[in-house]
């Protein structure tokens, strides 16, 4: 019998609405009621946002996914054995470029599930398609919904060990409070012994970030990625955002170590977004957030994700400590249980 070709290992399934998700409608409710008022990250990945998206990491000035490649490039096979899982689960996983390095490791140690997570379906379903022809033998559930509901789709379908994975440095996407909630999830995911590997952006001099998250003359990606947000928010909920009454740029806040994602006011605004039962009042030169990117230390980021129940086993960064990948394997007892 022939093995099972590319189309019949590749399923993607939608996980929206399991467990304790809450609704999109009142995450987004409750983002634009914060001071200051900001989106959440999944809001801005529709079709167009991750073709942006990519863009943005061919950038001359973006560094992290050109750094983060060449980790994988060079450790990926010692990373496959110590994962020593035969399913490996990616939050936010897009086009899974990077994560392919990976999986070629991981398929040639073992039978290897791989199940992307990610809210744009339409990446979802071709990242699955073209890892499943790249790759014999990978099998590919994608879950399609937010990081919660696959994780509890995870708790529910239990079977070979599990690695969760976070590339992209998107876990310094979300706010402390996002983290923490987010890393609960995970250490409920995974067993005692089991594996998480993220990725972070080291910390470094504002200049070399507002470089890095501004587009360079001539480019538009960062400000067509931002303003695609309110056209989200246009499309998703009848909001009425004109979107050249807003300035685009990313500031680095050296207090909270942020880069923060802005949509600047030219002059007062009044919008008001009907689905959402929300009327915003934006003064002149005031910002709406559209992205945090928050920058690790070494030791704070290995005291966080240890806070739930996790020990550092080991890490690789780049030679200029730029960046990291840094794998964290969960302990026996937890108070996140
Ligand atoms: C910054 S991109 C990173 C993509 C890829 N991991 C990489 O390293 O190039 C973040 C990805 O996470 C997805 N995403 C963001 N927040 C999410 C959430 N809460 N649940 C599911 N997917 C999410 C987006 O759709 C996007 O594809």
């Amino acid at each position: 019998m022939n093995p099972p070709g590319p189309a019949t290992r590749a399923r993607v399934l939608p996980v929206a609405g399991r467990g304790e998700e809450i609704p999109e409608e009142d995450v987004v409710r409750e983002c634009l009621r914060r001071t200051p008022p900001h989106l959440p990250p999944w809001l801005g990945y529709d079709a167009v946002g991750s073709d942006l998206f990519e863009q943005i990491t061919e950038l001359p000035t973006y560094y992290l996914t050109r750094v983060e490649r060449a980790l994988l490039e060079r450790h990926s096979p010692e990373i496959a054995e110590l994962l020593a899982g035969g399913r490996i689960a990616e939050l936010g996983s897009g086009s899974a470029k990077k994560m392919r390095l990976l999986l070629e490791s991981c398929v040639r140690l073992r039978r290897t599930t791989y199940l992307p997570i990610d809210v744009d379906e339409g990446m979802l379903r071709s990242s699955a398609a073209e890892l499943c022809s790249q790759l014999d033998d990978l099998e590919v559930t994608g879950l399609w919904g937010r990081y919660e509901a696959a994780l509890d789709w995870l708790r529910d379908h239990t079977g070979e060990p599990l690695a969760v994975i976070f590339l992209g440095s998107s876990f310094g996407n979300a706010t402390r409070e996002e983290r923490d909630g987010l890393l609960h999830e995970i250490a409920r995911t995974l067993k005692p012994g089991e594996s998480f590997l993220v990725s972070a952006d080291l910390d470094k001099s504002p200049e070399v970030l507002e470089s890095c998250y501004n587009d360079p003359v001539g480019y538009t990606a960062f400000a067509d990625f931002r303003l695609n947000y309110l056209t989200r928010l246009n499309d998703l909920y009848g909001a009425d955002f004109v979107l050249d009454d807003f300035v685009p740029d990313a500031c680095y806040n050296t207090q909270t170590s942020t880069v923060e994602g802005r949509l600047r006011a030219r002059a007062d605004r009044t919008v008001s977004i009907p689905g959402l039962g929300v009327t915003l009042h934006l003064p002149r030169g005031h910002f709406l957030n559209v992205g945090y990117s928050v920058k690790f230390d070494e030791e704070g980021l290995a005291r966080e994700v240890g806070a739930h129940g996790f020990h550092l086993r080991t890490r690789w960064l780049d030679p200029e400590a730029r960046y990291g990948l840094f794998l964290f394997r969960r302990d026996e007892s937890s108070p996140s249980r």
